[in-house]
């Protein structure tokens, strides 16, 4: 038995030597991969990339907001990410007469930086396997107990390869962030929904944060005495640019892929699930695209709704392609079935993969219910409001601050609210709902409520009158709000979101009754599949992908090559097309080609670089990471993959999945010429 736990321990500690580009490595492990990363370019060392007693790159790297990541690009705390990273914040603090997203920002001093309220970023402390503790018999809780008491951090336990490792994460969370500088949105988001996860590629998605801190350089609530946080490491930035082939190497937080799941999670994601998402976005996005086209003030209250409910749809469009494209599900079906034949020999894994087809077809049911509920009357404005309004309003009577948080939350919802779009979402949602649920599922409250001649239409629109929780001002007891025709109609759902309840996994194979089959399987893999390079599914924790700079052929004779230019900007550039109209500024400087320090040669012509493509493995979760080249010194900011590689969450294909990031020399360019910010470059180190 000891014997067992030690080969299954070294088994996952050992990184075979395997390819460049596939993989997202564990930046505390970074010294098994040193050798290929120096074959390809790599100038540092292990200990420049982690270290939790130095001071190392990972220090020069945030989590910023929920789920992407920023990198400091200076010693007082100047922080780079993405554009559409920061456009919650930017919308948040845009109106109608002060339009950052249409018109950009710039702060000219300390003082014009704009604090966001309840953005916040997170800093790696340190990582640590604690596998061996917990099998030792310590409990989770008092490790993570241990790790944040007295020091103001937070810790959590993440298992990788499902559980067969744990590992400690502690971060130190800075809540004083403010906005620096934006690009207009005509550069930040050029392109828009049309050329997302598209290439060629002609995004400035980039913007520009501080992270503030106390006196002693801790994390504090907002206060004008705060001063800008000074980092450990940041990272200098190369206007050296990139060739083809350079080495390349990004470091981020990437949030979700399954690269180990059985044919059965494929088939569900690319067959069942997908499908159903991608049919009711579509008229999602429909109908809040009508409304924007209408009214400028629609357009900007609905802008990063939109952005956001069509990136997912947009991607799950590209995954479900790759994975026909790929013939991933027989190529799976074909794998496990020399598995079953090496399995068949070791009776310890004989019958694995039947429990994990049987689990599959135990927990596919729900789980779809699970995931048509919350795409459907889930998604619907009101009654998610309407179920924080009620659990609010509960807990009032006990806790007076609860009416208070109450009202802060509906003004910040009715801001960024149009009744009409959600009346017109609702009617289709719960049709959808209606048509797609198994029957005993249907609330019949709802049943009931929509037997009258005019059907849902008729339903939706009078509760849509009768509810007081989407005037100006909301009603003022606890009492009004718990009697609501919306807080009525969202309890009407409590048996599905009470049965759902505990159900959030990352993924189908996450689900408890699946996931137990995988920590013996991925020990199983291990044995048998000795060739393979594992490394743990991406969970939203620091990871290092690394490859090169390349293009890719893209169809029979169309190559698409690494990198875009400002000449492509110009060629898209439109005024009559939203996603292309560019700001006059940029036009004017084309005209003029006065590029200064970013103008270079790009083949034949003299311009300025765009974006870049890599083979660096990310996802969902690395828009905003530093790319970095040999020397550790910034390239770019990853923000995208193209959209046929976007299966590299389940398969990755080293022919065609590309990391697409912004060149740091448009960035600097944009800065310098359009915002007329070049003084922010000198704080930056500059080579
Ligand atoms: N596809 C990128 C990512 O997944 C960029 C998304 C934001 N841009 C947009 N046009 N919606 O986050
Ligand atoms: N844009 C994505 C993000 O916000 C990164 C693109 C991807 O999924 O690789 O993290």
């Amino acid at each position: 038995m000891i014997k067992r736990l030690l080969l299954c321990t070294m088994a996952f500690i050992a990184f075979t030597t395997a390819t460049a580009d596939e993989g997202m490595w564990l930046p505390s492990l970074i010294k098994e991969r040193m050798k290929s990363m120096r074959a390809l370019g790599f100038k540092l060392k292990a200990a420049d990339i982690y270290s939790d007693r130095e001071a190392s790159l990972k220090d020069a790297v945030v989590q910023f907001g929920g789920g992407c990541t920023g990198e400091f690009v200076s010693q007082s705390g100047l922080l780079l990410t993405n554009h559409h990273c920061g456009y919650g914040s930017i919308q948040k603090l845009s109106s109608v007469e002060h339009d950052y997203l249409t018109y950009g920002y710039w702060a000219k001093s300390l003082d014009e930086e704009l604090h966001v309220p309840g953005l916040t970023v997170s800093l790696l402390v340190s990582m640590t396997d604690v596998t061996d503790r917990i099998n030792a018999g310590e409990k989770s809780e008092d490790i993570i107990k241990k790790a944040s008491e007295g020091n103001g951090y937070r810790a959590s336990i993440e298992p990788m390869y499902y559980g067969n490792r744990q590992y400690l994460f502690v971060y130190r969370t800075y809540r004083d962030v403010r906005l620096v500088g934006a690009p207009p949105s005509a550069i930040g988001k050029f392109g828009g929904d049309t050329d997302n996860w598209m290439w060629p590629r002609h995004t400035g998605d980039f913007s520009i944060f501080r992270v503030y801190a106390n006196a002693d350089n801790e994390p504090a609530d907002y206060s004008k005495d705060n001063v800008p946080y000074r980092p450990k490491r940041f990272f200098p930035i190369s206007t050296q640019g990139v060739q083809e082939g350079d080495f390349t190497m990004t470091y981020g937080f990437p949030g979700n892929t399954q690269e180990y799941v059985i044919s059965d999670a494929v088939d569900y994601v690319a067959n069942v699930s997908n499908p159903m998402k991608i049919e009711l976005r579509t008229r999602r996005l429909q109908i809040i695209s009508e409304a924007q086209a209408k009214d400028a003030a629609v357009r900007i209250a609905y802008a990063a709704k939109h952005a956001s409910i069509a990136n997912s749809w947009k991607k799950w469009q590209g995954e479900s392609l790759g994975l026909e494209r790929l013939g991933t599900i027989e190529k799976k079906k074909n794998y496990e079935q020399e598995f079953a034949r090496w399995a068949a020999q070791n009776s310890e894994y004989a019958t694995l993969l039947d429990s994990m087809h049987e689990a599959y077809k135990k927990v596919v049911p729900g789980y779809f219910v699970r995931e048509l509920f919350n795409e459907s009357v889930a998604s619907i404005e009101a009654y998610v409001f309407a179920r924080w309004a009620s659990h609010l309003a509960m807990d009032a009577d006990k806790d007076s601050t609860k009416l208070n948080e109450l009202r802060t939350r509906h003004a910040n919802f009715i801001k960024d609210y149009n009744v009409e779009i959600d009346r017109k979402i609702a009617c289709f949602l719960i049709n959808e709902f209606m048509k797609r649920m198994p029957s005993e599922l249907i609330p019949q409250q709802l049943t009931d409520a929509v037997s009258g001649n005019g059907g849902i239409n008729e339903f939706v629109d009078s509760l849509y009158n009768a509810t007081a929780l989407l005037n100006k001002e909301l009603p003022l007891t606890a009492a009004q709000i718990l009697v609501d025709p919306m807080v009525q109609f969202a309890g009407w759902f409590n048996g599905i979101v009470e049965a759902n309840r505990g159900y959030i996994y990352r993924n189908i194979s996450n689900v408890p009754e699946i996931e137990k089959w995988y920590r013996p399987y991925m020990q199983a893999l291990r044995l048998w599949d000795k060739e393979r390079a594992f490394y743990p599914d991406a969970n939203f924790t620091l990871r290092v992908s690394y490859g090169t700079v390349k293009g890719y052929e893209n169809a029979d004779g169309e190559y698409h090559t690494h990198l875009t230019s400002l000449d492509g900007i110009m060629a898209k550039d439109n005024p009559d097309i939203y996603d292309y109209n560019i700001p006059q500024q940029l036009r004017d400087v084309y005209a003029k080609k006065e590029y200064g320090r970013w103008g270079t040669h790009i083949g034949e012509r003299h311009s300025v670089p765009v974006c870049f493509l890599a083979t660096n493995h990310t996802s969902g979760g690395n828009s905003g990471s530093p790319v970095i080249n040999g020397n550790g010194e910034l390239v770019g900011i990853n923000f995208d993959r193209t959209w046929r590689s976007t299966m590299s969450d389940i398969e990755f294909d080293p022919s065609i999945c590309r990391n697409i990031s912004v060149d740091i020399r448009y960035v600097l360019f944009v800065v310098d010429k359009i915002g007329g910010a070049g003084y922010l470059l000198d704080e930056m180190v500059l080579k």
